[in-house]
């Protein structure tokens, strides 16, 4: 046991210095850390937390745990971030926590954020799920807000399976997670341990992008089946709190996020280079590619979003032909099973999201894309129409 303590530490040691924060804290999954972060901010019954309209689920179930309603914003149609033009009109007194998501990659505009924030004396929390390595104006997005929380989910800009991070520089929130862990916070069973491990191995041995779609429909249908460790459970799909949620990172996931936060330079490094190859590869063949100001922001990719026309089409051609194409997000609260409405999403609330999750499917930037990848790729997007043109003007 003493064994699985030592790693999760060392994995939260080493993560902290790599933030320069004040402290880490390892948990199960990335909404783990987000529900961690909610109860020592004292968000409860009758509570405000506002996010973009352009999200993942798991993201407002935590928000929901915890008794408080989730308030979205619409985003901008060439960051996908939150509007922050429409943010401080959803402020109300009841507002105890803003969360910046930095989407794909794209930092938030955070000098607006933290604008509002400071004026209304909210909190930020960001979510650094999609955006690991990312500078807005020089500074990793991570740092800006009173803590910001990270995912490890397969998805993600590095990968142990499944796990969350918190980080935080307010030596008081620190506190109060460490209390709330050593009350709370239950192990993960032997089992589902050991059945993360034997996935991570099959995932690093099989799982390329010709093989990615196939991997993911397998996963799936397994994961309904109870046969896996899934990334989420049915039950994760209402907004009541499920069994042993908040639960710490296992032996095996810390171990892994060892060994990928070691290699995380070469990562981005990779990340970078690849998106400015798909920059280069779609503007040769006319395509509208990635717009933003350099001298702003410095996105590290997690994916590299491009809107088309034909986005149901496209994932099914792309399954076929072993080509790697994401389709999230699928609605503002993805994936399209979410019954929106249980948390106050009423469609036409945030009209550019409901948009791009129309038309935007994500293309592969992870360290195991090589340029042919990149190649085949564009070569398979550039036979549908694009609509980023349409949306900008
Ligand atoms: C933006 C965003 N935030 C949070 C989460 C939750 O992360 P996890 O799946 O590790 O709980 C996700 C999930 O994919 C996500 O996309």
């Amino acid at each position: 046991m003493a064994d699985v303590f030592s790693a999760k530490q060392k994995f939260e040691k080493l993560f902290s210095e790599y933030f320069s924060a004040e402290a880490a804290f390892a948990f199960w999954k990335g909404r783990v850390a987000l529900y961690a972060i909610l109860k020592v901010l004292g968000v409860g019954e009758g509570d405000e937390v506002i996010l973009p309209g352009y999200t993942c689920v798991m993201d407002v179930n935590p928000i929901a745990y915890v008794g408080a309603k989730s308030v979205f914003v619409d985003i901008k149609p060439d960051t996908y971030n939150f509007n922050t033009q429409l943010l401080e009109n959803k402020i109300t007194l009841n507002t105890k926590a803003i969360i910046a998501q930095h989407t794909y990659g794209y930092p938030c505009d955070m000098d607006a954020v933290m604008q509002i924030a400071r004026k209304h004396n909210i909190p930020v929390i960001e979510d650094c799920c999609l955006s690991f390595g990312s500078k807005y104006k020089g500074k990793t997005v991570g740092t800006f807000g009173k803590a910001a929380y990270f995912s490890f989910q397969w998805n993600k800009p590095f990968t142990t399976g499944l796990g969350g991070m918190v980080i935080t520089n307010d030596s008081e929130l620190a506190k109060d997670i460490e209390q709330l862990c050593r009350k709370e916070l239950v192990k993960p069973g032997f089992c589902e341990t050991a059945m993360l491990a034997a996935q991570l191995a099959v995932y690093r041995a099989f799982i390329y992008p010709r093989t990615t779609a196939l991997a993911q429909t397998v996963f799936r249908y397994l994961t309904k089946k109870g046969a896996v460790v899934g990334s989420s459970s049915t039950c994760e799909f209402q907004p009541e709190i499920p069994g042993n949620f908040f639960k710490a990172m296992s032996c095996v996931q810390a171990k892994s996020g060892i060994r990928q936060l070691r290699k995380i330079e070469t990562n981005i490094a990779h990340r970078k280079k690849t998106a400015k190859l798909y920059d280069k590869l779609l503007s040769e063949k006319g395509w509208d590619i990635r717009d933003y100001d350099e001298n702003v922001m410095e996105p590290v990719m997690v994916r590299y979003p491009v809107r088309i026309k034909e986005k149901d089409k496209a994932l099914v051609k792309a399954a076929r032909a072993g080509i790697e194409l994401g389709s999230w997000f699928e609605c503002p609260l993805h994936p399209i099973e979410t019954p929106m409405q249980m948390y106050g999403y009423e469609t036409g609330m945030c009209p550019e999201s409901e948009k791009a999750s129309k038309e935007v499917v994500n293309l592969p930037v992870h360290p195991r894309v090589s340029e042919k990848t990149v190649e085949k790729t564009v070569d398979f997007i550039t036979q549908f129409t694009p609509a980023f043109k349409e949306i900008r003007s």
